[in-house]
């Protein structure tokens, strides 16, 4: 399978820090694949005290979203072979459309790493509906993603790329948030809401 779309292993130790920097208790993921990030996530709840199982939401404390149903199948294999099935519910379908019906949910973390063309709607979608807690925090992937990739497979056009810039520089002069871009891999973008 294709092993570069997941988190390497030290961005995922860095997103797991994050969770106990933040305190979360509920994440967003937007973009499973085979579910090596949400299992970062999910052993650092486990670190930080967080129970498994669903809550007072009815659901699990990590939701995470997929438009493929096999990619779905494999994370949920993936997260029993890794003991956070607890942990992780996987709903499949468009995020742009699976996330309108979860506005009534606040969560601590939103990573977003699915299509790079709708991260500017995932964006206002979950600052618009309040759906990110007071010390909530964006993680964005793939935002420095290079026009020229070096695979055989062309992962991303220049298209995507330019409105990747777009969507940083849209984030950057919003007054509502704090942003900073860590230039780590393909980039990582963290937001903050400003209150
Ligand atoms: C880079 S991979 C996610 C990797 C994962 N977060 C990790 O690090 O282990 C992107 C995923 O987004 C999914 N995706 C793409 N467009 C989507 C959409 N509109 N809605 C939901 N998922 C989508 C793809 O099927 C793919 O599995």
């Amino acid at each position: 399978m294709m092993a570069y779309m997941s988190v390497e292993d030290y961005q995922g130790i860095l997103q797991g820090f994050l969770v106990g920097l933040v305190g979360a208790k509920r994440i967003l993921e937007i973009g499973t694949f085979t579910g090596t990030s949400a299992i970062f996530f999910a052993h650092a709840l486990k670190r930080n005290g967080v129970k498994g199982g669903a809550d007072e939401t009815g659901h699990k404390p990590i939701i995470t979203l997929d438009i493929s149903e096999e990619f779905a199948e494999t994370s949920r294999q993936n997260f029993i072979e890794a003991g956070v099935e607890d942990y992780i519910e996987v709903l499949v379908g468009d995020a742009n459309e699976i996330i309108k019906s979860l506005t009534d949910i606040t969560f601590d973390i939103a990573f977003v790493d699915a299509d790079k063309i709708s991260y500017r709607n995932y964006y206002e979608t979950i600052v618009n509906n309040d759906m990110l807690n007071k010390n909530g925090l964006f993680i964005f992937d793939n935002t420095a993603f290079p026009l020229d990739v070096p695979t055989d497979e062309r992962l991303i056009s220049t298209k995507t790329a330019i409105m990747l810039h777009e969507f940083n520089e849209y984030i950057r002069k919003d007054p509502r948030v704090e942003v900073v871009m860590l230039p780590l891999y393909t980039g990582i973008t963290l937001v903050r809401l400003l209150h």
